[in-house]
């Protein structure tokens, strides 16, 4: 049985205090037997609070972001480089904020994917629709040509990658895809993982879009959904707690 994993987004939030309260009772509230993966993900600025918080836990620390560049004239950005020097062991890419927001291509998120790997950060490849793009039948489409392009850049790391897909329509609106609907998306990138490495049944497939703890269950016993990423109910330790307990 695989491992699965969880990891929480926190996004543009927290402070101090509140991630020092946050985080100590996810801890305090770990069983001592927990099975899944967890880690965290949160803001750059407390990469450092973080990993000391994490210091001896099991839950990694993860990096929102991560530049595609090595060092230099890249104002504001953070290389891997530098997320290793905390402890950063995973860092999503192509997130779709990031990719609406701040214009980030397939092949740019695919460097940063293989600028995670060079630093042995495991990258976390965010795929996903636009509601237009489901409504339009181009599902299946998106989601292939956004993971195609890491594919292609990192070749046979393939198999260290995470991937998540996570519709944008189900981003922070409450409106979870259903299990069906997630596990049809996951099989077809399974088949795709498979296609470019035999060693694709490891590349865990996360979920994300409104998982709480009301829905992990079931999304999680889906064949091909491997944990969730996991964005406001990352935010409540009893929520982020409950999702991790599901993912046994
Ligand atoms: O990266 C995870 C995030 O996009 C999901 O957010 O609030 O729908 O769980 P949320």
């Amino acid at each position: 049985m695989k491992q699965k994993l969880i990891v929480g987004n926190w996004k543009m939030n927290g402070s101090l205090a509140a991630n020092a309260a946050l985080l100590q009772a996810i801890k305090q509230g770990l069983p001592a037997d927990n099975k899944a993966g967890a880690a965290v993900a949160a803001p750059a600025l407390y990469l450092a609070q973080v990993q000391a918080e994490l210091a001896g836990s099991a839950i990694g620390v993860g990096a929102q972001d991560v530049s595609q560049h090595e060092q230099g004239a890249f104002t504001g950005e953070i290389s891997a480089t530098m997320l290793k020097e905390f402890g950063v062991r995973y860092a999503l890419v192509g997130h779709s904020e990031r990719r609406q927001y701040h214009g980030e291509t397939d092949v740019i998120v695919a460097a940063k994917a293989q600028a995670a790997l060079s630093k042995g950060i495991t990258p976390i490849v965010c795929v996903g629709e636009t509601l237009a793009e489901r409504e339009t039948g181009q599902t299946e489409t998106v989601v292939k040509r956004q993971l195609a392009a890491v594919i292609h850049q990192v070749g046979q790391c393939v198999s260290e990658l995470v991937v998540a897909y996570e519709p944008v329509w189900a981003i922070g609106t409450g409106k979870t895809a259903s299990p069906e609907q997630a596990q049809q998306v996951h099989a077809v990138l399974r088949a795709q993982l498979a296609a470019a490495s035999d060693k694709a049944a490891r590349v865990p497939l996360l979920y994300g879009g409104s998982m709480n703890a009301a829905n992990a269950e079931q999304l999680l016993a889906q064949a091909d959904i491997d944990g969730g990423l996991i964005g406001g109910a990352a935010l409540k330790a009893p929520d982020f707690l409950a999702i991790i307990a599901a993912a046994q």
